[in-house]
């Protein structure tokens, strides 16, 4: 039975993960990487298949039934992310193939038109690679100042050195919601409302690629520019994910890149694009995988997001106090008000070696970087291991977590 929540149908959402069921190393898995990426529901998984099964056609260009079949099962889901994001319509949601395409395309789409050399733009210490080496990028390519809002001991973000890096010059803040490494939740709608006030015109981008996982987002309250996420760490395939962009940013911005569906009209010498999001969509997107995303957004709707953190919140009390039992570990992060992600290192052993003594437990767990260097660097550490819950995690995982952990410690120390 489930003590923590008892209104939270845990034994039913476990069953609907069709790869808890498997072993590994022998062991019934206790899968601790879902801020990696996580596992698939069933729905997921028949919803891909059927597609292929059924009525598979290229979208937005056939005439007959099967492609047209499709094509509205396809654009049904940007509705359906932009209700889940709350943005204010679908044409504010474009499909890209992960979150790091698009902060790709804001920073060569947005970055290289609308800023001049010596402009500044402002992120934090604890971005993941995927929202700093897009910028480095632009900086070497247009001349870009990049500023970096320090990470205190306890991981979280300086707010009177943020106060004091924004100036005259800062044209756009783009920060991590939730940190992928640390758990730390940053409060991005202050952070926001701290930027407009300072000046409406810099712009803001949101990597919520943590955070749409562990709780309810909506872009429109947040007041944010852009707004990126990635489908497979939300149950839904690898191959898709999502940016969305205030639609006046959006229509200010040129194609990122070129090709067939993008276009109005070609000619040798002149091509026309498509209003946003059409022209930012280049080629044949990731159709199947698109229609994925949906059912793992209506998956986790059904059950409801808010329900979906309540859950992991008395997951992660647990699964910290748990923790406290193993001698010789130091946590990274915030001790309260953080998601599921929990980021150690022991003094008795390396993360990589603690890692695959894990593995030999049944227990899946992250070690490294994490993909993020500098903020491995800001804590003088070159990994940390990692345990992340998904919806589907339990105690009986958490247990196993902290069995192998002492076992790791007899072994290694
Ligand atoms: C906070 C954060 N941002 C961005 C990414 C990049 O996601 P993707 O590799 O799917 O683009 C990740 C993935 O680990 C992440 O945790």
């Amino acid at each position: 039975m489930n003590l923590l929540a008892p209104q939270f149908d845990i034994t039913r959402y476990r069953a609907d993960f069709p790869v808890l069921r498997k072993k590994m190393n022998g062991k019934p898995v206790a899968f601790l990487d879902s801020g990696a990426s996580a596992q698939k529901p069933q729905v997921v998984i028949d919803a891909m298949r059927a597609v292929m099964d059924t009525d598979y056609a290229n979208i937005h260009r056939g005439l007959y039934q099967f492609s047209q079949v499709t094509t509205a099962r396809f654009e049904a889901v940007r509705q359906k992310v932009a209700d889940f994001i709350g943005a204010g319509s679908e044409r504010e949601i474009i499909f890209t193939r992960n979150a790091t395409e698009g902060v790709n395309l804001v920073a060569q789409s947005w970055g290289r038109t609308h800023l001049v050399p010596g402009d500044e733009i402002i992120i934090s210490g604890m971005e993941h690679h995927a929202n700093i080496v897009p910028w480095q990028l632009l900086r070497d390519q247009i001349g870009i100042v990049i500023k970096v809002i320090p990470v205190l001991d306890d991981g979280t973000l300086d707010f009177e050195a943020f106060g004091k890096l924004l100036n005259n010059k800062t044209r756009l803040v783009s920060l991590v919601q939730v940190s992928n490494a640390l758990g730390t939740i940053n409060p991005v709608a202050d952070i926001i409302a701290a930027t407009r006030s300072f000046n409406p015109d810099i712009k803001t981008l949101i990597d919520g690629s943590q955070a749409v996982v562990h709780g309810a987002v909506n872009v429109t309250a947040l007041g944010c520019d852009f707004y990126v996420f990635t489908g497979h760490k939300l149950y839904g395939p690898t191959g898709v994910g999502v940016l969305y962009g205030r639609y006046d940013v959006l229509q200010s911005m040129p194609p990122y890149q070129g090709g067939g569906d993008m276009i109005e009209q070609v000619t040798f010498d002149k091509t026309t694009y498509k209003d946003a999001p059409g022209r930012f969509e280049a080629g044949t997107p990731a159709i199947v995988e698109v229609i994925g995303l949906g059912a793992a957004i209506d998956y986790v709707c059904a059950i409801g997001m808010p329900i979906i953190a309540a859950y992991e919140k008395k997951l992660l009390t647990y699964s910290l106090a748990r923790l406290d039992e193993v001698p010789g570990l130091t946590l990274y992060g915030p001790k309260h008000d953080r998601a599921g992600i929990m980021s150690f290192t022991a003094d008795w052993g390396h993360a990589s070696d603690i890692a695959m003594v894990l593995d030999q437990c049944g227990v899946a767990v992250r070690s490294g970087h994490h993909c993020c260097q500098p903020l491995m660097a800001r804590f003088g550490v070159d990994a940390t291991v990692r345990a992340s819950l998904g919806l589907y995690s339990n105690e009986t995982d958490i247990d196993s977590l902290i069995d192998g952990l002492l076992k790791a410690k007899e072994l290694l120390l």
